[in-house]
């Protein structure tokens, strides 16, 4: 590392303040590879006490300075142990991913660049990252080449992107400039989603002024899939069809190639919301799951949940450049700029942190094979744990599709799965500390939700973590 800083910089304060900034970075990562080297001693879920340790955050605001190092110090003392062990392959909590090494490695550098990416000319590092890895995502999912695609804060931002950029294209085809005119008075926009929407798409319509409410729900199967055979055929050009790959709970998608090609001829709009089950199309062997997913209009998706990139990584895919730009563009003189992709007109953030880094550092290190491997890998983790709770007598409720295992548990091994039981086994894995999985409620029925995002899962992970769920599933039944 070059320490010798003296030839450009002269001034004492700036020097003083360089040295800091340099030895206070250094002593992160030196705290940071503390952390992860004592997480695999560490329950997955934090202590009762090291929550508890959080209470000395809450305080009123000292008057006076302190260093970069004691706020550090502290940080890491009481911050570190109320952290949830997120990359050890035993958290399969919602749907966190772990996160690449290659990532968090890029993030680290990233941080010190600390560059604004509204604007080719405030960085064209994170411009020209952005670029290559939105485009390496759209190959890799297999959409349309030519699309435009960048990154979001996540997946909802993305939805929201792609329904606000749908809106507006219908309604200027219908002569109606939303830029000018506002939606009051606007020809209505009709709305068709499947039964198993996630609430993200529903309030990305609610901040696009699309009520929710008003929403034309179309029933699905008992994967959560829509029942194409009960979708509407009299969709028109003022129609926002928002379909799913990979539903939350099972991983099931919808039949695009289905629906897609009849809501596009009637000259309707398709926005998918993809934020982790649109990687199986990045599988050889799972591509089928979301066949004639390219042929929609617009796409969300991210990197921080299945791809474990950090978060902060959603990206938003449109077909046709034109209708993104109309969308979110914004001007003004002193943002003037020649460049042909000023992030700032490609979604609805101004001012960005380089989000394209992590993902561009990910997909670098693992190549278009080693990203297949990562899907494929999830959804063999996903299916070893279903096999192994139903040989322990669990109640795999819908056979996974990719990476989601809905699980309940009965009174007996091989009885019905019990509501009580089920919550009682979901809260005793949480304190039992081997891993981490949520509850949810399916059709009805409490369950037990796996779901398998962090790369580093191994196949001793998932034992070990059955084992763990069947001894907390025994001292349950032990006290019903
Ligand atoms: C299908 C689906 N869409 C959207 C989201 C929201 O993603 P984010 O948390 O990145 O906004 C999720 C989150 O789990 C999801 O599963």
């Amino acid at each position: 590392m070059a320490t010798d800083l003296t030839p450009a910089l002269t001034h004492p304060m700036a020097l003083a303040r360089l040295r800091e900034r340099i030895a206070v970075t250094t002593e992160a990562a030196r705290r940071a590879g503390g952390y992860l080297a004592a997480a695999p001693h560490r329950p997955i879920a934090p202590t009762a006490d090291a929550v508890a340790g959080l209470e000395a955050f809450r305080r009123p605001l000292q008057d006076a300075p302190r260093t970069a190092h004691d706020v550090l110090r502290e940080l890491d003392e009481v911050g570190s142990p109320a952290t949830t062990v997120q990359a050890m392959g035993r958290y399969f909590g919602y749907v966190n991913g772990g996160v690449e090494p290659a990532a968090a490695a890029a993030s680290i550098l990233a941080g010190a660049w600390d560059q604004n990416a509204a604007l080719p000319a405030q960085s064209p590092v994170a411009s020209v990252l952005d670029e290559v890895a939105a485009a390496w995502v759209v190959d890799l999912l297999g959409l349309p080449h030519d699309a435009v695609a960048t990154f979001t804060t996540g997946a909802t931002l993305a939805n929201f992107t792609g329904i606000v950029t749908a809106r507006d294209a219908l309604l200027a085809r219908a002569g109606w400039d939303v830029n000018e005119l506002g939606l009051i008075g606007a020809p209505p926009i009709r709305v068709v989603v499947g039964d198993e929407v996630h609430i993200s798409a529903l309030k990305s319509l609610r901040l696009a002024g699309l009520a929710p409410g008003l929403v034309e729900r179309v029933p699905v199967d008992a994967r959560g899939a829509i029942d194409a055979d009960a979708f509407p055929t009299d969709t028109d050009a003022l129609t926002l069809v928002l379909l799913q790959a990979g539903n939350v709970t099972t991983g099931a998608s919808d039949p695009f190639d289905r629906i897609i090609p009849g809501v596009r001829e009637r000259g309707g709009w398709v926005h998918v919301d993809g934020a982790f089950g649109l990687w199986a199309a990045a599988s050889p062997t799972l591509r089928e799951q979301v066949w004639g997913v390219d042929q929609a209009d617009s796409w969300a998706t991210d990197a921080h949940k299945w791809l474990n990139a950090p978060y902060d990584s959603g990206v938003v895919i449109v077909r046709d450049y034109r209708d993104l730009y109309r969308a979110m563009a914004m001007h003004a003189p002193y943002l003037a700029s020649t460049d042909s992709r000023p992030l700032m007109h490609l979604s609805p953030h101004m001012s960005q942190r380089a989000r394209g880094v992590e993902t561009w550092a990910l997909l670098a290190a693992r190549g278009r094979s080693g990203i297949a491997e990562l899907v494929d890998h999830s959804c063999a983790m996903a299916s070893l744990f279903a096999d192994l709770l139903r040989e322990a007598g669990a109640e795999v409720i819908v056979e996974p599709a990719l990476n989601q295992v809905p699980v309940t548990f009965g009174q007996e091994p091989g009885a019905p799965g019990d509501d009580a039981v089920t919550a009682a086994v979901t809260r005793a894995i949480a304190q039992e500390g081997t891993l981490w999985a949520g509850g949810s409620v399916w059709n009805g029925r409490t369950i037990l939700r796996i779901s398998v995002s962090d790369a580093a899962t191994t196949a001793d992970d998932v034992r070990a973590s059955v084992d763990a769920i069947v001894a907390c599933w025994e001292a349950v039944r032990a006290t019903f």
